[in-house]
C-alpha cells in the first residue's frame, strides 16, 4: 500500500474544511427524492456535482440549488437504461471536472405486478433500470477516480433483504446489486475504491408517497436527507476503513424483521 495515497484517521476527523471539500460526486437520478437531497447534501459538504435523471425540468431546478450553494454542477437529461448515453455522460464528467471521487447509483424504482404478469420486456426494463445501469455507471466512472481512490455508493433497499411480492424482479435486482458490491469492494479494494450500499425504507419521496405512518421501531418518520446523509458518511474520509457492507436508512425495519411498532410494545 503507498503510504502517501491513504488519508489518515486523523485527517478524517479534521473540522478545518467541509467533509467534501474539493471532491468531485456524481448522482444518478438527481432530480427528486432521495437523489436530490443526495445531490444536494455532497454540494453542501463541499463536493462540485454531476448529475443526471430522464426529468429535465426538476433536474434543471436541483442544477440551480447546487450552483447556489457556490459548487459547480453539471447535469445530463438521461435515461439511465441507455448505455450510450451513460457513457457520453460519463465521457463529459471525466472532460469537464477531471476525474471522480464520489459515485452515487440512486435512479431506480419498480411497478407492482405479480411475477407471472411481468412479460419480459417488463422484467428487461426492471433489470436495465436496477441492475444494469449500476454496472455501466461502474465502469464509466471507476477509470475517472485518481490514484487516491473513491467511493461508490449503491442505493439498494430494505427488499434486498426479504421477500417482495409484487416487486420480485425489483427486489432481485436489488439484491444483486448488495452481491455486487461485495464482489467490487474486494475487486476495487487495492485501488483503494471503497463500494457500499445504503439500504433505504419507508423514505417518503415523490415515488413511494406519503407513507403516513409506518410504524417502525423509531417514533419517527423518515426523510431523503436521512439518506443523505449516509451516502455523506460513506462518501467522505470518516467512512475510509468501511467497504463492501450495507447502511441500512429505515427507523429499525431490517432489524424488526416484520414487527411493527404498536404504542409502546409491537406485533409480529
Ligand atoms: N423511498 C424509499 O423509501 C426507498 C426505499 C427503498 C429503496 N429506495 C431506492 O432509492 C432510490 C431513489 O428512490 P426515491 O424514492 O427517491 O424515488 P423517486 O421516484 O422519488 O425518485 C427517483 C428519481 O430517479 C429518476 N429516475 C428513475 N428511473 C430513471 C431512469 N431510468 N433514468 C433516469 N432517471 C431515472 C426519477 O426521474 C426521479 O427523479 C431508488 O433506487 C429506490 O429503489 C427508496
Amino acid at each position: 500500500m503507498r503510504a502517501e495515497q491513504y488519508r489518515t484517521a486523523a485527517m478524517a476527523l479534521d473540522t478545518s474544511t467541509p467533509l467534501l471539500a474539493g471532491r468531485i460526486g456524481v448522482v444518478t437520478g438527481a432530480a427528486a427524492g432521495i437523489g436530490r437531497a443526495v445531490a444536494l447534501a455532497l454540494a453542501r459538504f463541499g463536493a462540485d456535482v454531476a448529475l443526471c435523471d430522464r426529468d429535465g425540468d426538476n433536474l434543471a431546478i436541483v442544477a440551480k440549488e447546487i450552483d447556489g450553494t457556490g459548487r459547480r454542477s453539471l447535469s445530463a437529461v438521461l435515461d439511465v437504461r441507455d448505455g450510450d448515453a451513460v457513457g457520453e455522460f460519463c465521457d463529459r464528467v471525466g472532460g469537464e471536472f477531471g476525474r471522480v471521487d464520489v459515485l452515487v447509483n440512486n435512479a431506480g424504482g419498480g411497478f407492482h405486478a405479480a411475477f407471472m404478469d411481468v412479460n419480459e420486456k417488463g422484467q428487461d426494463a426492471l433489470v436495465r433500470e436496477n441492475f444494469t445501469s449500476v454496472t455501466r455507471f461502474i465502469r464509466g466512472v471507476v477509470p475517472l477516480m485518481s490514484a487516491s481512490g473513491g467511493s461508490i455508493i449503491n442505493i439498494t433497499s430494505i427488499e434486498a433483504h426479504r421477500a417482495a411480492p409484487g416487486y420480485a424482479i425489483y427486489a432481485a435486482m436489488k439484491a444483486a446489486v448488495d452481491n455486487l458490491t461485495k464482489s467490487l469492494a474486494l475487486e476495487l479494494g487495492s485501488k483503494n475504491i471503497r463500494v457500499n450500499c445504503v439500504a433505504p425504507d419507508v423514505i417518503p419521496t415523490p415515488g413511494v408517497g406519503d407513507l403516513g405512518d409506518p410504524r417502525t421501531p423509531l417514533p419517527v418518520r423518515g426523510h431523503p436527507d436521512d439518506v443523505a446523509g449516509a451516502v455523506v458518511f460513506l462518501a467522505s474520509d470518516l467512512s475510509r476503513f468501511v467497504t463492501g457492507t450495507t447502511l441500512h436508512v429505515d427507523g429499525g425495519n431490517f432489524a424488526a424483521g416484520g414487527w411493527r411498532r404498536d404504542g409502546e410494545s409491537f406485533s409480529p
